[in-house]
This record gives C-alpha cells, structure tokens and sequence, in this order.
C-alpha cells in the first residue's frame, strides 16, 4: 500500500471537545495507528522551555522542531503515552502553561511548516486516526473521512475541570472557561492553518453525547464511506 493510499480519519475541533477520547477509542476500534498532533506542538513547546528558549524564537524552535522524535505507544497497562527523544513526557505535556505555549507557538507559520512532514509520517498502515485542529484541511487533505467536532465552551471547560479532578490536579472551573475561549480565540484567528471546519468535513456536535454515542456516529461515517468504495 502507498503512503497516499493507507485511509486517515481526521477529527479537528477545538480544546475540550473529545476528540482525544474518541480518537483513541476509535484508533482501538478499528486497530488503526494514532497521531495526537497537539501532542507534538505541546512537546515542542517543552523541549524550547527546557531549553531555556523564548516562545518566539522562530530560529531556536525549527532547529528543535527538526530534530526531536516524537512517538506515542501504550504502557504496561495500555495506557496511552507519549516519548520525546525517548522520555516519557505523558505528564508533564498535559499542564495548562505547556498547552498554552503550545498554542502560541502553533500561532507561527513556520513552525507549522517544519511540523507537517513529522506529522505526516504517521501515515502508516493499515490506517491513521490524526486528532488536532487542522488534520483535515492541511495535514491530510486526501483524508477518507473528516470529522469536526464540536460542543458548548460549557461543557469543554466541563469536561476539563473533570480530567483535572481525576488525574488529582485542584482547580477551580472559571478559569479553565476563560483559558479555553482565550485558546479558541488565538486557534481560531491565527493566520495560518485556523481552526476551521474542512469544507468537507462532518459537523459533530457532542453537547450531551456520550462518548459511546459519538464513537458510534464516527464508526459509522467509516463504513459508509468504505462501502461506498468498494
Ligand atoms: O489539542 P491540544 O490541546 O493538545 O493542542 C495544544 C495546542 O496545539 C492547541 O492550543 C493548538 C495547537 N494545535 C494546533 O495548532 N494544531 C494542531 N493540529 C494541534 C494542536
């Protein structure tokens, strides 16, 4: 199979709004490969940090962004995890200052462009799930099927205030909704690949879905597509 023909579902949408959890479910389901693409803006974002380097230091961040190797696999347990240069950086890439400097520097077009080829190469058979913002619109355009999520700010800073909880973080929700439209904001008005729905993308809304009920709707625009196919 060519690297061109292995089949990508793209699911992009803003933060909070379960493409992480449905990605991953349906990655399982359809034992498909994986690619967390924020995952990688965020372990940028922390090898620059480590590194002392400014957030705007376009020439510092390429030299990074072409050199670190980023991957994800599961844990003993079949957990999810995510390696930088081999470390295991799950954690520590999930604090709201790393997704807030990882939302800043996916602002830079040329940190963008030094991205795509890293994101691209997990296109690998039998397929990819690619979870992030612009999947669809620029990473895999050829996508089979393109999904964009959605859901109320509500429910996302919701949702986060409850992932937070059980991962035994404090926090209060006010200011998880602040952060969350501030990211939608800076996501959404950036010059580059903005988060936009693909022109042919499905709209997801998941306010008061279950996860259950949103894999399943997901699942099924695969088949649909893939009988039409055949
Ligand atoms: O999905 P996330 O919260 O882990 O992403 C962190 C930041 O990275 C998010 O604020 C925007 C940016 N991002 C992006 O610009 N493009 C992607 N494909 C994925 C993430």
């Amino acid at each position: 199979m060519r690297n061109a023909e292995v089949p990508v579902l793209t699911l992009d949408g803003p933060s909070g709004a379960g493409k992480g959890t449905v990605a991953r479910r349906v990655s399982e389901s359809l034992r498909w490969h994986l690619l967390d693409s924020g995952a990688i803006y965020r372990a940028l974002a922390l090898s620059a940090e480590l590194a002392g380097m400014a957030m705007d230091d376009v020439p510092a961040l390429l030299g990074i962004a072409r050199t670190m190797v980023v991957d994800f696999r599961l844990d003993e347990r079949g957990r999810p995890q995510v390696l930088l240069d081999g470390n295991d950086v799950t954690k520590v890439i999930r604090s709201e200052t790393c997704g807030k400097q990882a939302s800043q520097i996916a602002a830079l077009p040329a940190v963008r462009g030094a991205l795509l080829q890293c994101q691209r190469a997990f296109r690998r058979p039998p397929g990819l799930v690619a979870d992030g913002r612009d999947m669809g619109t620029v990473v895999f355009p050829d996508a089979l099927v393109k999904i964009y999520l959605m859901a109320s700010v509500e429910e996302r800073a919701h949702r986060r205030y409850k992932q937070l909880m059980e991962q035994g973080v404090s926090g209060n929700i006010a200011p998880i909704l602040k952060e969350i439209e501030a990211r939608d904001l800076r996501d959404s008005t950036r010059s580059v690949s903005p988060l936009v729905p693909a022109p042919d993308a499905v709209i997801l809304e998941t306010t008061g879905k279950s996860v259950e009920a949103v894999v399943s709707i997901v699942l099924s625009q695969i088949r649909q597509r893939s009988d039409r196919m055949l």
